[in-house]
């Protein structure tokens, strides 16, 4: 058994945040489906926020300002107090960035430079071109190589293993080998990301299942507010690779096929830099209405940029736009349509990031602390990686602290629990026919974005919780076809859809349950915002007959919610 005091889980930004930050004190693996510097922060394009006011527009920029926008962006959904404290110690964060030798683009005389983004009062947005994710990412995989972190990379965390009320080990699937491993931890951060996968649209890496939410969920913690869920407004039609907000920071315009700037008439003042459900919806009912191009996008026009201003600020996106369209941005637009990107849900944390699981944190996408509410605002998902990936680094310095005596392994705990995974897997190995995962996870896919997306109504979520409820079943027929040990990812993906379809019940049923419109979540059958009945969040805890749902305060400290406007 592999012994450590804090395992990590997931090497993207929050997790290797959260790893410099235990390392010098206490024992530290990181464990990963992928190597670190191919985790899926490294797909964030635009930027990360903070009130630095290093512009002349943004001089009069604060954290309470940038604290103000969150909270409005979030249709008042998130806890004030936790939306601050990310504020505030974001200037902190970043400035630790640049010190540790990340490469932010520089204005003029030479400070880490600002553009705008979506639903932000200021230019707030640092960022590195249009690759600020892929140089945090290499920022913070240098640092913990000099920090020594352990790494066990292409590894698949199926479970963990708890000792009454306390979090004892894990037991994973060593991807290389096919062998079942465990681990013993005395503290577990889980820093997995987000479910993206779970749409047929989405911006997110293949890896992103929602896995970690999953394996936390079965674990008995409870996971939050899943019913909202991020469509970015500008991913690249047919491919659904992120293009940048940074492109509209920039100036980009977004265009319907009579030649109108048609945002005028949804936000007259933000215009194309609304937060992202306004642009998402705006730019859907662009479509609907039939005002998209065949068969069904808008284009986002940069022509007007010019070419400096392209190959400068966003070669990034021209290269994706040319290599995945064949079109050059600085000679044509780009036909854009809105695909899921990000989960504001997630494992229910507060704002040290701990669970209700003595041992387990978590931080990142796939927590929710919240921050975020009910849409989260561009530039603010870098920001809480970074922030909380060393807040939950600091909780588990407390909490290992705390403790009378590290390294006690729960041995036979972990030992049962590994044999339970060991005869899972072999039972899902032997059985040679049944039902197609593929299949399962297609559907499932498919049925996540035609009834659970951006416009929702309670006939169609219906629907979907009725062809979830047949998946899952389906997916306890499963089988795989490859019957190797080494890199068998027919085996990944099969064990994957079973905690994929897990997650889906949990976002559809909690999009059906919550009978108005906030932020991401829109209902078209009740269309207004509903704060007697709906100003809270949605706690779901697992239990074998689907979700148990509850709710729990929204923190308001000084900004009493109002309707928005831009
Ligand atoms: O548009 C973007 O560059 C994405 C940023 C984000 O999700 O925060």
């Amino acid at each position: 058994m592999k012994k450590h005091q804090v395992i990590v889980i997931g090497a993207g930004l929050a997790g290797m945040r959260a790893a410099v930050q235990t390392a010098d004190k206490f024992d530290t693996a990181i464990i990963s489906l992928v190597y670190p510097v191919r985790s899926h922060s490294g797909a964030a394009q635009g930027g990360i926020n903070a009130a630095l006011a290093n512009t002349e527009a943004g001089k009069d920029d604060s954290p309470e300002r940038h604290a103000f926008d969150t909270m409005k962006g979030s249709d008042y959904l998130a806890d004030q107090d936790a939306v601050l404290r990310m504020t505030t110690e974001a200037i902190e964060c970043i400035y630790e960035l640049e010190h540790w030798g990340c490469p932010f683009s520089r204005t003029e005389d030479g400070r880490i430079n600002q553009r705008p983004f979506g639903g932000a009062g200021f230019p707030r947005t640092c960022f590195a071109a249009d690759l600020t994710g892929h140089t945090i990412l290499h920022t913070l995989y240098e640092k913990i190589l000099e920090k020594g972190v352990t790494q066990y990379n292409e590894y698949f965390v199926l479970s963990l293993v708890k000792d009454g009320e306390r979090l004892r080990g894990l037991v994973a699937l060593n991807l290389k080998t096919g062998e079942i491993e465990a681990f013993a931890a005395d503290a577990v951060i889980m820093a997995t990301g987000g479910y993206g996968r779970i749409f047929e649209r989405s911006t997110n890496a293949i890896i992103n299942t929602g896995y970690g939410m999953a394996v936390s969920y079965w674990a008995g913690v409870p996971l939050k507010d899943m019913e909202f869920v991020q469509f970015h407004p500008t991913s690249l039609y047919g491919k659904w690779i992120l293009i940048t907000e940074g492109a509209r920071g920039e100036g980009g315009y977004l265009i319907n096929n009579k030649g109108e700037r048609f945002m005028e008439k949804y936000a007259p003042k933000a215009m194309e830099l609304a937060p992202r459900d306004i642009v998402a919806r705006s730019i859907e009912t662009e479509i609907m209405e039939g005002r998209g191009f065949d068969p069904g996008y808008v284009h986002l026009d940069l022509r007007h940029l010019g070419r400096e201003k392209i190959l400068e600020r966003l070669p990034g996106i021209r290269d994706i736009a040319m290599t995945f369209a064949g079109i050059d941005p600085i000679e044509e637009p780009l036909p854009i349509k809105p695909a899921q990107h990000y989960s504001m849900g997630g494992i229910d944390t507060n704002k040290e990031c701990e669970t209700e699981l003595k041992g387990f944190f978590a931080a990142g996408e796939c927590a929710c602390v919240s921050v975020h509410g009910a849409n989260r605002l561009g530039g603010n998902s870098l920001l809480e990686t970074v922030v909380f990936g060393k807040i939950a680094g600091n909780a588990v310095l407390r909490y290992l602290d705390g403790l009378e005596k590290t390294g006690v392994v729960a041995e036979g705990e972990i030992e049962s629990e590994k044999k339970r995974i060991e005869e899972k897997v072999k039972a899902l190995m032997s059985r040679d026919s049944g039902v197609d995962h593929i299949q399962v996870r297609n559907e499932l896919r498919q049925v996540m974005s035609e009834k659970v997306g951006i416009f929702r109504n309670g006939t169609d979520l219906k629907e979907a919780v009725g062809v979830i409820n047949n998946l899952k079943d389906k997916a306890r027929d499963i089988y795989v076809r490859n019957k190797s040990s080494r890199f068998n990812l027919d085996l990944m993906r099969a064990l994957e859809v079973q905690g994929m379809v897990e997650v889906a019940e949990v976002i559809a049923k909690g999009a059906l349950r919550r009978t108005e419109s906030r932020g991401s979540h829109y209902r078209t059958d009740f269309p207004k915002r509903d704060d007697e009945n709906w100003l809270h969040h949605t706690i779901a805890r697992y239990t074998e007959d689907g979700p148990a749902f509850d709710k729990k305060d929204v923190v308001i400290t000084q900004w009493q919610p109002q309707e928005r406007r831009y």
